[in-house]
């Protein structure tokens, strides 16, 4: 079976979050259980750099409208997975991040951009743009392939279409006026369409034409079907409710293991944790933190009100002035920038601020915490608990999403099963009952060598979640042929 995965961002080569680690590791996946998977990626400068680099050669050229577009056939580097680029230097050969500017900005241009890169998707889809591959399935990510099962929607021999939300928070909204300029079809402005609220929304491509929808957790599946989840697209999930499925997400377990992670100095796991107390050690010192066994509590993600960074703040100096060390590592608004610089001014020696992005330190941070806090208001999955668990570092988290399906608390489980600590209620002080909670376990060393056991021992890998697309990719087909 032959499936295009098409998608915004992919690690190595452009990654802002989760949806790149898993549009690289999922592919890889399924290749394992011999689907033919080839990745489509905007030609980002990385991207094509990484293509140049790797000896790879441009194998078609097309217009579309004004533009002149070109694609690349290379592999992801370090996979086997063939990874197709769609060059339009005019669009996508900019500096700062995929959607923003190097100010943070949206691209002014950010619909023409997806757009061209959907029609692309299509075109691929259908063989019009006459390479010997064609899908049998295309899996789209996200709102910026959203117009793609809207391109395929009447072609008679189109392939199956499976759209993926990795986040619903992020729609693709834009004007009527760009509606317009696109050249869309009047039809599709319509409340059961394309519009939203006066808008055009991407995401809504996807969620409406698509064959079948899945998200990233069984939980987060439930809970867009809500008022409180659904970002207004609650009413339409739950009419295509026998469509959408939830599959927890899986990491790259070889990209994360604490045994030989080359980004740390000290390696240990599951029945020999030893040196994981060493890799705090050398952590503390590299960051200028006192070296005294922790508490060490440690966050890594983007610093947006998603990812609760307001209740951290809020908790942060009561568990400072208790005597607990805080490592931070993210960017995003600059509001909480600022916050968290005057914090760590307060503090030092006490918690490290990092603002930026910076692989290598996520993994240092990810082994040298004892605990790692994700008081996420809403998770569709969340990728660094599970990062945590397999580095014997406990996370405590807002049970929501996929916070709530990996995370198992000891007041709810037993300390037998238990490999964290949750809290339900959306506020600063549940968060901090939770760590306080945890504080007490981490007092007793055997209970708390439970809790990471427990987590370490836990399997995260694709291994089993990949079957679950593949039964998923397996009935579209099985549907289509009838
Ligand atoms: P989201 O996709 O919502 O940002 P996830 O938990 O799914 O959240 O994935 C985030 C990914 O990005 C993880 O791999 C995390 O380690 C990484 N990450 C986020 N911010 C940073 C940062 N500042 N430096 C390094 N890695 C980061
Ligand atoms: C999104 C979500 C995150 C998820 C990631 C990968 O960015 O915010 O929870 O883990 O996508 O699916």
């Amino acid at each position: 079976t032959r499936v295009l995965f098409a998608t915004s961002e992919v690690y190595p080569l452009v990654k802002t979050g989760g949806l790149a680690d898993v549009s690289a590791s999922l592919p890889e996946a399924l290749c394992r259980l011999n689907y033919d998977v080839h990745i489509l990626l905007p030609g980002y400068p990385d991207a094509i750099k990484a293509a140049r680099a790797a000896g790879s050669r441009r194998k078609c050229r097309f217009r579309i409208g004004q533009y002149e577009v070109s694609l690349w056939r290379t592999r992801l580097p370090g996979t086997a997975v063939t990874l197709w680029l769609v060059d339009c230097p005019p669009l996508f050969d900019r500096p700062g991040n995929p959607y923003q500017n190097e100010k943070g900005q949206d691209w002014w241009d950010n619909a023409h951009r997806f757009e061209l890169f959907a029609k692309v998707g299509a075109m691929m889809a259908t063989g019009e743009v006459g390479l010997n591959w064609r899908p049998d399935l295309v899996h789209c990510n996200d709102w910026q392939t959203g117009l793609i099962p809207v391109f395929l929607e009447h072609c008679p021999q189109r392939p199956g279409t499976v759209f993926t939300i990795h986040n619903l928070a992020y729609q693709g909204l834009f004007s009527h006026e760009t509606f317009r300029a696109l050249g869309l079809p009047d039809s599709l402005w319509h409340w059961d369409q394309l519009e939203f609220h006066g808008q055009l929304s991407f995401i809504k491509g996807g969620l409406v034409f698509s064959d079948r929808i899945t998200t990233v957790s069984p939980g987060y599946a439930r809970e867009i079907q809500t008022p409180e989840f659904g970002n207004g697209l609650d009413g339409l999930l739950r009419h295509r409710q026998s469509r959408l499925t939830g599959i927890l997400n899986g990491i790259d377990t070889r990209v994360w293991n604490p045994e030989d992670d080359p980004e740390l100095a000290f390696h240990y796991g599951p029945g020999h944790l030893k040196n994981k107390a060493q890799c705090q050690a050398h952590l503390q010192r590299e960051l200028g933190l006192e070296v005294n066994g922790g508490p060490l509590l440690g966050f890594i993600g983007r610093l947006v009100g998603q990812k609760g960074v307001d209740w951290l703040i809020e908790v942060m100096p009561e568990l400072l002035e208790r005597g607990c060390q805080f490592v931070l590592l993210g960017s995003g608004e600059a509001g909480y920038h600022e916050t968290l610089m005057e914090l760590a001014r307060q503090w030092p020696g006490q918690m490290s601020l990092t603002i930026g992005y910076d692989e290598g330190l996520s993994h240092r941070i990810t082994a040298g915490c004892d605990m790692f806090l994700m008081p996420s208001r809403f998770e569709p999955c969340g990728l660094n608990q599970m990062y945590s668990l397999r580095y014997g570092t406990v996370p405590v988290v807002h049970a929501v999403g996929g916070l709530s399906d990996t995370v198992q608390d000891p007041e709810e489980a037993g300390l037998i099963k238990a490999n964290g600590f949750r809290f339900s209620e959306a506020s600063a002080q549940a968060l901090l009952a939770a760590v306080t909670r945890a504080l007490g376990y981490f007092r007793s060393r055997k209970q708390w060598r439970r809790l990471q056991e427990n987590g370490m021992a836990a399997d995260y890998s694709w291994k089993q979640r990949a079957h679950d697309y593949s039964d998923l990719y397996q009935s579209i087909l099985k549907e289509r042929e009838t």
